[in-house]
């Protein structure tokens, strides 16, 4: 069977973000999901004296272990002024500093959601823009506007917005 990680961009325990990321794994059929949570793999900030000093951290590492030994990834993005949150970007860099290809060619459904009408698309397309360069295969987009109006009870309300990310799943599903 193959395997797919599902993650948020996002440290917060009530993240919608993740909420979304592990709706999205469940319209993938037939694959084995494992929902990683970024409050497991807590960072210092990146700073090229630390690296210097101290060296790459582990659990650096290992979240990149696990992108290397999947077959596919769903990370939805939370949006933070206007960019990725910087949890992310903090894990991102530390990554990168292992490998610069760190996304590894695996196919990436990248989303994002928030409560505002743009649904963090921003972030997702700075994202999307970036990783082209890190090694990422991004086979299928979504942003979910508007979270409070268009969730609830763990799936997407909204039927047009439901297909859309239906079709994107299916996308994921035919790349791996
Ligand atoms: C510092 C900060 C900046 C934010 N900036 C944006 C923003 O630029 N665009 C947006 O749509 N939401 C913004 N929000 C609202 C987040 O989208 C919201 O907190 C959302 O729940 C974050 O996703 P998460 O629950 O997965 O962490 C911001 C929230 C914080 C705390």
């Amino acid at each position: 069977m193959k395997k797919i990680v599902a993650f948020a961009g996002s440290n917060s325990k009530t993240s919608i973000n993740k909420q979304l990321a592990v709706y999205a794994s469940s319209l993938v059929s037939e694959v084995d999901v494992e929902v990683l949570d970024l409050n497991d793999y807590n960072l210092p900030l990146y700073g090229m004296d630390l690296e210097n000093e101290s060296g790459i951290p582990k659990k650096a590492h290992d979240f990149l272990d696990k992108i290397k030994s999947t077959d596919g990834i769903i990370l939805s993005l939370a949006e933070h002024n206007g960019t990725y949150a910087t949890v992310f970007k903090n894990l991102f860099d530390w990554m990168s500093r292992i490998d610069n290809k760190l996304w590894s060619d695996k196919p990436m459904l990248l989303m994002s959601t928030s409560p505002g009408a743009r649904g963090g698309i921003t972030g997702l397309n700075i994202a999307a823009d970036r990783f082209q360069y890190m090694g990422g295969n991004i086979v299928g987009k979504f942003s979910l506007p508007s979270f409070g109006a268009n969730f609830s009870d763990g799936k997407i309300t909204d039927e047009v917005l439901n297909s859309e990310l239906l079709e994107e799943a299916k996308q994921l599903k035919n790349s791996i």
